[in-house]
């Protein structure tokens, strides 16, 4: 079957870098003499039937941009029959031969459950600030949360300095630990609370822990300190972390939720040069008569990776990674 038209999407948290990803995707189509039509607001604008043909003008200056212009939502309604028929049957009706979704695991379950209504090839590209995809090192916008992260803390690190605080910074990743392990090193972070490494099990066995750290720290050199905690891993966040150590142990903390500012932002280099590859590798897996595959990208190649085991949440924070912190940094760091 010869392809004419191919659609695309943003779905899901967006991520700096889709952009990019639309960019390229547009470009490679059109090499390829290929229309292409914009799906608005995720899977909304599929079972709404709102969309953009976009041509190259409309691609235009918006590679470092974040956010995403065809604007990006959370669709329940793709978790019912219901939903999955009418973004069917849109597809049918635009005539679209292929259809790339970008955005996370969400958004691919809800590719492939369309799948079974609708008989058109569908391609995944993974874009999300949690880097929790399987079968990429790294998803886009990753990168540039992480520095966006780093550049925060940088900032609370002075004023911690200048007043001799203790914070505690919460970073996102639903629930995956790759931005505040990798922001948490890369800010020399006193303190490292996530998945890999801490629980609330045992809650005051690791409520004294701490507070002995912190107090032990304060003694010997630290004028400041600085615990990174992923959202989601405590009971009440980083806000009732320090309320307990204040409760239990007399600690002072101040509590930072860095929150949405990880997801804007312009994409850093790395993450509009991944999402260029990816755009043009989608078109061409189009081409190959590729299905129900996700991009990605290992050890420097572009793969095509089976979508349903993209979603299966096997991708573990780099082992070397929590090694350092947990046997080196963290105790040298009391
Ligand atoms: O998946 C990206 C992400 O920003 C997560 O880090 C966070 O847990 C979640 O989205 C927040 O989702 P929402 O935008 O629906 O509040």
């Amino acid at each position: 079957m010869s392809i004419q038209k191919i659609a695309l999407l943003t779905s899901g948290g967006d991520a700096p870098g889709m952009n990019a990803a639309i960019r390229s995707i547009v470009l490679a189509a059109h090499h390829y003499h290929l229309s292409t039509l914009g799906f608005h607001s995720g899977y909304n604008g599929l079972i709404d039937d709102e969309s953009t043909e976009l041509s190259l003008g409309d691609v235009n200056g918006i590679i470092h941009r974040g956010g995403t212009i065809l604007k990006s939502a959370r669709c329940p309604a793709m978790l019912t029959e219901e939903g999955l028929k009418k973004a069917a049957a849109t597809l049918i009706k635009e005539n679209v031969d292929a259809l790339i979704v970008i955005g996370g695991d969400g958004s691919f379950s809800g590719l492939l459950a369309l799948s079974k209504y609708w008989q058109g090839q569908v391609i995944g590209i993974p874009a999300t600030i949690d880097n929790d995809i399987d079968g990429t090192d790294f998803s886009i916008g990753f990168s540039t949360a992480v520095n966006t992260g780093i550049e925060a803390i940088d900032k609370i690190r002075d004023t911690a300095e200048a007043f001799e605080r203790i914070f505690i910074v919460e970073l996102m990743g639903r629930h995956s630990g790759h931005i505040t392990f990798n922001v948490g090193i890369a800010c020399a972070a006193e303190q490292i609370l996530s998945f890999e490494n801490f629980s609330q099990v045992d809650e005051k066995a690791k409520l004294n822990q701490l507070a002995n750290e912190i107090k032990h720290a304060q003694q010997n050199r630290h004028a400041s300190y600085i615990i990174v905690i992923a959202e989601n891993l405590w009971q009440g966040g980083a806000v009732k972390l320090s309320e307990q150590l204040k409760e239990y142990a007399g600690i002072e903390c101040t509590a930072c939720i860095l929150g949405y500012m990880q997801r804007g932002g312009s994409p850093v280099a790395k993450d509009r040069i991944l999402a260029t590859k990816m755009g043009v590798a989608a078109v061409q897996n189009i081409m190959a008569g590729k299905n129900q595959i996700m991009i990605g990208e290992q050890n420097n190649q572009l793969i095509a990776f089976s979508l349903a085991l993209a979603i299966k949440h096997q991708k573990k924070v780099s082992e070397s990674l929590i090694a350092a912190q947990e046997n080196i940094l963290a105790l040298t760091a009391q």
